[in-house]
């Protein structure tokens, strides 16, 4: 196991009717002026919103708003909403919504403290101070609301990128399983996918003798292979909601992904089909992933024959262990198939044509040095390689 740091703050209130604690949250971690930034209209219509707007006027801390967050965010947004926080000495900012809202909120709160241009921190530059942020989560999904991550696409070359530093880890979480029970079964689905890819680009690792993170990841992807279709089968299942809902935020607070390398190329080959295509994140891993696992599982086909076995219950076959790998990658193919989601590029409207171009962006785009993934170090021209293997 190698060196590791772990520090994970975030306060979570999980359960029903924790939204009301909303205000008292606020006070509570310092806020006294608040952004409440929210999505496209999902908390608007469910009435969340004013249920947390009541939370804040009862507890006497004052707000201004900013709606409109779009999946697979926007840097338009994040500019207008840091001018905002600073005409108005806004001092804490509330997400209510997905992975989306919450990373637009945690970009505005390093944004509007720091001098510079926010896009530096989606660069590389490590983000060190930022307001503080607290959420109300409406989705299992990307687990935002544990990490110290933000995506953002930048209009301007459709580029999607990352951000990361220990300031942006939430101050709090409002985790009501509840509010989930409104996503469409496909939504729902692509929050599953997304939890799985987070799971899996730490349990493919160099590192050796990791047993512990390898059986909490093993645990996690059982839970979410019985809870998932419960939940895709019956949205007002809450005991399998609030399963999903904790899944998601141990899959990616890397409690699961200390002390080993990871790798995380098929996040990075995702985010380019999410920022060409618009299509859900959940999605373009559900159809980069079985791809990349049948490019590169040569590299270690014991340790995909371990999932194989311990995760998706196949045999392990000693004489043709790598026979064993791939029945593990074609269950992994088939759950994904039976809870919805697209396999194939198609599924998403790509173009074949396009490849060229999302294998280059993926390698280079944006400061890249022409090579992703810990696990398996790719290059363009493998990239591409991956892209085809999901045509
Ligand atoms: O905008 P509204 O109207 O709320 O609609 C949203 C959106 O259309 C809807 N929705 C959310 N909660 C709902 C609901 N509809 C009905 N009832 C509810 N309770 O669902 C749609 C998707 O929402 P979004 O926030 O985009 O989903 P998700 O949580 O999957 O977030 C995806 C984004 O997170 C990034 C992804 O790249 C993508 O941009 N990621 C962020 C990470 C992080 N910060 O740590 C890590 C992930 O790997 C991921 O890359
Ligand atoms: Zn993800």
């Amino acid at each position: 196991m190698n060196n590791f740091t772990f520090y994970s703050p975030t306060y979570f209130a999980f359960g029903k009717g924790e939204e009301q604690r909303a205000g008292q949250l606020v006070k509570r971690f310092g806020g006294s002026r608040v952004l409440l930034h929210y999505g496209g209209g999902s908390a608007v219509r469910t009435g969340l919103l004013d249920r947390v707007k009541r939370s804040l006027e009862e507890n006497g801390v004052s707000f201004t708003q900013l709606g409109g967050v779009q999946p697979n965010p926007r840097s338009g947004l994040v500019y207008e909403g840091i001018e905002l926080c600073r005409r108005e000495n806004v001092d804490f900012v509330l997400a209510v919504g997905g992975g989306s809202v919450i990373d637009s909120a945690k970009a505005i709160a390093a944004g509007t403290i720091y001098e510079g241009d926010f896009w530096e921190f989606y660069q590389g530059k490590s983000v060190e101070k930022a307001l503080p942020v607290g959420t109300v989560l409406t989705i299992a999904a990307a687990g935002s609301e544990g990490s110290p991550d933000s995506v953002i696409t930048r209009e301007d070359g459709m580029l999607k990128r990352g951000a990361s530093g220990e300031a942006l880890r939430p101050v709090f979480s409002i985790l009501n399983p509840a509010l989930t029970q409104t996503l469409s079964p496909y939504q729902t689905a692509c929050g599953i996918t997304d939890m799985m890819a987070h799971l899996f680009e730490r349990y493919f690792t160099t590192t050796k003798e990791v047993e512990v993170t390898d059986r909490m990841i093993e645990g996690l992807l059982l839970a979410l292979i019985h809870e998932g279709p419960r939940a895709v089968a019956d949205p007002d299942n809450y005991e399998a909601r609030a399963n999903l809902m904790w899944a998601g935020m141990m899959a990616h607070n890397n409690s699961c992904g200390v002390g080993r390398n990871q790798d995380w190329a098929s996040h990075d080959i995702e985010h380019e089909l999410s920022a060409l295509y618009d299509c859900a994140h959940g999605a373009g891993l559900a159809v980069v992933f079985p791809a990349w696992m049948k490019y590169v599982y040569k590299k270690d086909v014991m340790r995909f024959a371990q999932v194989a076995v311990r995760v998706w219950g196949c045999s392990m076959d000693f004489a043709n262990p790598e026979s064993t790998a791939l029945a593990g990658i074609a269950a992994f193919e088939h759950f994904l198939t039976s809870i919805g989601m697209p396999t194939r590029l198609s599924g998403l409207g790509a173009r074949e044509e396009d490849i060229g171009k999302l294998a280059h962006t993926a390698c280079y785009g944006n400061g890249r040095q022409g090579h992703i993934g810990g696990f398996v170090c790719l290059q363009q021209q493998d990239v591409e390689q991956i892209y085809r293997l999901a045509l």
